[in-house]
């Protein structure tokens, strides 16, 4: 007979205190707003091979010690949980640097092998996907996003601190190769490093066939360095594209999806911009996100986690685990709460979360 977390005694119990009965009996994943979690952001590891400076300091960070990171195993049992039990449809891989987890391969295949078939993407910062990206497509990625931030060698190794960029050009080309579209870039403009380059990157992107998206530099730095009037805005971007391209909105029903697009000169290519800052877009969110080490968190911005680990280690049943999810979700927040005076950044770093 299977023992029960609540016969264990395990936090289970934590999520069960926090029950609240006025939740309607759904089985998705819904919050008190009105909205339904259906894409699933999933951490694969908290480390990196690049150590961009608006993200972390040059030493890194103090990694996660590998037993507290879900295993393959692991880890697939909550995909499938979600997918299965809980209505998410949409799963993203990141990190840190998903490429550097090992068993990503296995972990996708055993994914893109669930019912319904999840749509999956990856976002990387490129490094190592030139020998990778076949084998990603193979095993069930769909899509992929690579973050660049510079077209200059000089530029990525400050902003980076190694000196990478052609390593990330042959990622793009090998991922456009593989059949990865639309492969989408993005980028972050630093005020004073790199915000007089928004349009080589777009001139550069329609040249190559790729999608390029800037998104606005969050306070998730590990360092809490950011700065409001630091950050270039959405505003501040549409400006800059507007001296060299004609860009008309796409028209296209936006949904879930927080990059605002649209056409470059016309069409077809176009490029997205994600204001999560200065035009939020939480009223509209469907994610649900779970880090490397099986905590689930409602928002990016979230300041409690629920820990699916402890739940999965200490033998509770699929039905248990999916509804301590969904009890996690029907607690979200209606917003980030950035522009609040009280708005307190979450203890842990974008790259131990996951972009
Ligand atoms: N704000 C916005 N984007 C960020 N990224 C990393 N840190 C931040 C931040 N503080 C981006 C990376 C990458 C994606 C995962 O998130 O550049 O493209
Ligand atoms: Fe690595 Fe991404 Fe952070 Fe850069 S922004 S150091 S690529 S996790």
């Amino acid at each position: 007979m299977h023992v029960t977390a609540t016969e264990l005694g395990l936090p289970a119990l934590r999520g069960t205190a926090k029950r609240d009965p006025g939740r309607p009996d759904d089985s998705r994943l819904i919050d008190g707003f009105g909205r339904v979690a259906t894409d699933l952001r999933i951490s694969l590891t908290d480390r990196c091979n690049l150590r961009c400076t608006y993200c972390m300091p040059a030493e890194g960070l103090d990694w996660m010690p590998r037993e507290e990171q879900l295993t393959d195993a692991e880890l697939v049992r909550l995909v499938t949980i979600a997918v299965r039990d809980l209505g998410v449809h949409e799963l993203r891989f990141t990190g840190g640097e998903p490429l550097l987890r090992k068993g990503l391969e296995e972990v996708i295949a055993a994914s893109a092998a669930l019912e319904p078939r999840p749509d999956i993407s990856l976002t990387t910062n490129g490094i190592g996907l030139a020998r990778r990206a076949e084998a990603l497509a193979a095993a069930g990625v769909n899509r992929l996003n690579v973050s660049m931030d510079t077209l200059r060698p000089e530029r990525f190794a400050s902003i980076t601190r190694r000196d990478r960029l052609s390593d990330v050009l042959a990622g793009l080309a090998a991922a456009r190769a593989a059949g990865l579209e639309p492969v989408k870039i993005n980028s972050v403009l630093l005020r004073g490093v790199n915000d007089d380059e928004a349009t080589d990157l777009l001139a550069f992107a329609v040249e190559h066939g790729y999608e390029l998206r800037f998104i606005e530099q969050m306070p998730l730095d590990a360092q809490h360095g950011w700065q409001r009037a630091e950050m270039i805005t959405a505003g501040e971007i549409m400006e800059k594209l507007a001296t060299r391209f004609t860009l008309t909105p796409d028209g296209e029903e936006r949904g879930g999806a927080p990059a605002e697009r649209y056409l470059v000169d016309g069409g077809p290519s176009r490029v997205g911009v994600i204001a999560s800052v200065t035009r939020p877009f939480c009223g509209a969110c469907d994610r649900t996100r779970l880090t490397a080490d099986g905590q689930v968190r409602s928002c990016l911005f979230a300041r409690t986690e629920t820990d699916l680990r402890a739940l999965v280690r200490g033998g509770a049943s699929d039905a248990e685990i999916a509804d301590v999810w969904r009890y996690a979700m029907w607690g979200k927040l209606a917003g980030h709460g950035i522009d609040d005076p009280g708005f307190l950044q979450p203890d842990r770093p974008m790259s131990a979360i996951g972009g």
